[in-house]
């Protein structure tokens, strides 16, 4: 192939990588696979091998970010790069909208554009005759620093526009402002993957963000997920833009630039408002950060002409939600003692406001969370609460340290009992081991008598508290032996009172096998699981003779579990413990015991998949347990039968390339009633 030739595949391979880098990062929509991008990746680089003078910067090649710079240049706008005022509820965003009515009333018959307000960094991104030239940080909005180098490793950023040949041709000078950030579940892989390495992993997505876009060495930058949204045109020479927010949204996403489509077209300031208030109920499931909605009038003529206060133009409002990380300062570090002896570290915080209440305690997960992160008493840590979530700490703010914040160990004993604590081999979690310990005491008969297990209606946290603490109570037997006498000496209880306490405890002793089970507070075993225990042993004896391999057969016990209840069951304190409960009398067996009448499938083990016609899934587990067989959820070698019914997947493969036996719904009645 002559030059020439081999010149024209050169370019056209690179639009054709730009296009398809465009699918890829801005639409989302692929279309070819990784491996044949790799492959046109590959011609590219080694025509390029070739012909070294025919590189450009805006080749798809160049996005490595090989060069490294000592420090960054400013670069001076072309105009002013704004920020936004801030309004917090409906009333600010009408407050606006008639203080710039006073300056033109025209505004009143004006529509807006809602648009999220993305937690990222602003960049303005300079095109000339269509290739980007130079990428610039938003500084102190009239000069930035040049950060081309980093933004070109930015893959949803095109490096030449348009991105398809047959769209509208840009002026010769096109500059874009828009927001460098990176997607919730891009951090979070990042993290996942630095914490695998072993590696400190990032505050949040925002941070994240901004170190990587400051880092001298673009190679790095490369290396970090970061995407972009445009929503802004700075300056234009040699050409024209829409003059209307929305139609400028629909430009910039025509050229190949990256837009929001979470964008509303509002055609008053009310529906903008509810805009806003939409997309503040959608933020928990957004796929990026975002602190809030911006509104801005559709008619950018007329914003232009409104001018601005300050560095805020008057025709757009930051419409900003309730902050879900704030930092403060972390007083102390306080260990709880769950009912199962987990030992839980808590942060004592400086009281702060966050997500809309005030915050003064978090979590701190574990003792290898705090290692990990390196979190020390008197750190300013950044703290966040989101939706439904329990306040927790993300990390230390490490530039705010003055070098007094203190290291701290874990206890080395219980803090409420005092004995050693242990720690299982592969488990992040310390222990007390002490039965007797009384915060555990305390913690289990709280949940002994909560709502999913023996539900004793009246015997609150308080109660329970004054129990333990009087002495009446050190496990949750005796609350089975509780005298009228007793109870009248406490703070509080009149004859009402303790008459009441006292046949809500006696009517607890009317709950099925798998509350009790439940209440028992055993480690790992949940309502669900204390169901299908209770269904499967049908008394506490039974269970409590039986061993790992045999609890494994139940559907969702694993290994830890397994090894846990057999653990529970041979300590020596619980089997007290049982005895008394069998003494006091309160010993269900379960309710649907298993069935007296002929059993055919004792020792066979079951595994259903697909849809059945006459039973549904947990009808086909009682029916076969009722016949003495055993169900488990997945497939291995010890599975006797797969029952398999319509539309059966991979447990069918997988029960094929063992061998196990295959068998229908009409095969499974057949041999459950000995036929
Ligand atoms: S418009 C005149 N639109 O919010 C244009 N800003 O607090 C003013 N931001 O500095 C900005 N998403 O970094 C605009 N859709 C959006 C935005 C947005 C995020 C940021 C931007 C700005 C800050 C103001």
């Amino acid at each position: 192939m002559d030059d020439d030739a081999l010149r024209q595949e050169y370019d056209a391979l690179c639009k054709e990588i730009h296009f398809h880098n465009y699918r890829y990062h801005v639409l989302d929509a692929p279309l070819i696979s990784d491996a044949e991008y790799d492959q046109l990746m590959l011609r590219l680089r080694s025509l390029e091998a070739q012909h070294p003078e025919w590189v450009t910067p805006d080749s798809p090649t160049q996005r490595a970010g090989a060069v490294a710079v000592e420090r960054f240049n400013k670069v001076r706008h072309p105009g002013p790069v704004l920020s936004l005022a801030n309004a917090f509820d409906a009333a600010d965003v009408r407050a606006w909208l008639e203080r710039i009515a006073r300056l033109d009333e025209r505004v009143r018959q004006c529509s807006f554009v809602v648009e999220p307000k993305i937690d990222g960094l602003t960049v303005v991104l300079h095109y000339h005759n269509g290739q980007f030239v130079q990428g610039a940080t938003r500084g102190d909005g009239e000069v930035g620093e040049d950060i081309t180098a980093n933004l070109r490793t930015v893959r949803a950023l095109p490096l030449r526009i348009p991105v398809q040949a047959d769209d509208p041709q840009p002026p010769r000078t096109l500059v874009v402002r828009g927001e460098v950030f990176i997607y919730s579940r891009d951090f979070e892989r990042l993290n996942q993957r630095l914490q695998e390495a072993g590696e400190r992993t990032y505050l949040n997505p925002r941070n994240t963000a901004a170190g990587s876009l400051r880092q001298l060495d673009a190679s790095i930058t490369a290396q970090r997920p970061l995407t972009l949204l445009t929503y802004a045109v700075v300056a234009v020479e040699g050409g024209e833009v829409p003059q209307t927010q929305w139609g400028l949204l629909r430009y910039l996403r025509a050229l190949g630039f990256p837009v929001t489509d979470l964008a509303a077209y509002c055609a008053d300031l009310e529906t903008a408002i509810a805009a806003c208030q939409k997309l503040n109920e959608q933020r928990e499931s957004l796929p990026y950060e975002v602190d809030g909605a911006v509104i801005k009038l559709d008619d950018l003529q007329l914003a232009a002409e409104l001018g601005f206060v300050g560095k805020d133009p008057r025709g757009a409002m930051a419409f900003k939600f309730p902050a879900r990380e704030v930092t403060t300062v972390l007083r102390e570090i306080g260990v709880n003692v769950g009912r199962t002896g987990v030992l839980t570290p808590y942060a004592v915080l400086e009281p702060v406001e966050v997500g809309g209440v005030v915050v003064r305690q978090a979590t701190l997960h574990n003792f290898d969370f705090i290692a990990e992160k390196d979190i020390r008493v008197g750190d300013r840590v950044l703290l966040k609460r989101a939706g439904d979530v329990i306040p927790y700490v993300i990390g230390p703010v490490l530039d705010a340290r003055t070098g007094a914040e203190q290291p701290f160990a874990p206890p080395q004993v219980c803090p409420a009992c005092g004995q050693a604590v242990e720690h299982l081999e592969g488990e992040v979690a310390w222990y007390c081991v002490n039965a007797a310990c009384p915060a555990q005491v305390l913690r289990n008969l709280e949940h002994f008598v909560s709502r999913g297990a023996m539900d004793i209606v009246g015997l609150g946290e308080k109660i329970v508290a004054q129990l333990v603490e009087s002495g009446l109570v050190g496990d949750i037997a005796d609350l089975y032996t509780l005298r009228k006498e007793d109870l009248l000496r406490l703070d509080g209880f009149a004859e009402k009172k303790a008459d009441n306490l006292l046949s809500a405890i006696e009517a607890s002793r009317e709950r099925p096998l798998e509350r009790l089970l439940y209440g028992l507070g055993i480690r790992g075993v949940g309502e669900v699981m204390a169901a299908d225990l209770a269904r499967q042993y049908g008394s506490l004896d039974a269970l409590a003779a039986t061993s790992e391999a045999d609890l494994q057969q139940v559907q969702g016990v694993g290994p830890n579990t397994a090894k846990a209840i057999v653990d529970w069951f041979a300590r020596a304190a619980n089997r007290n413990l049982l005895e008394k409960l069998r003494t006091v009398g309160v010993w269900p067996v379960a309710q649907q015991k298993p069935q007296q009448g002929p059993q055919p499938l004792t020792g066979l083990t079951f595994v259903v998949t697909g849809t059945l016609a006459g039973f549904s899934r947990e009808q086909v587990k009682d029916y076969i347990q009722q016949h003495g067989g055993k169900v488990t959820d997945s497939v291995s070698k010890k599975t006797d039968y797969l029952v398999a019914g319509e539309a059966a997947g991979s447990k069918l493969e997988k029960a094929r390339s063992l061998g196990v036996r295959v068998i229908d719904e009409a095969t499974l009645r057949k041999l459950a009633e000995g036929k």
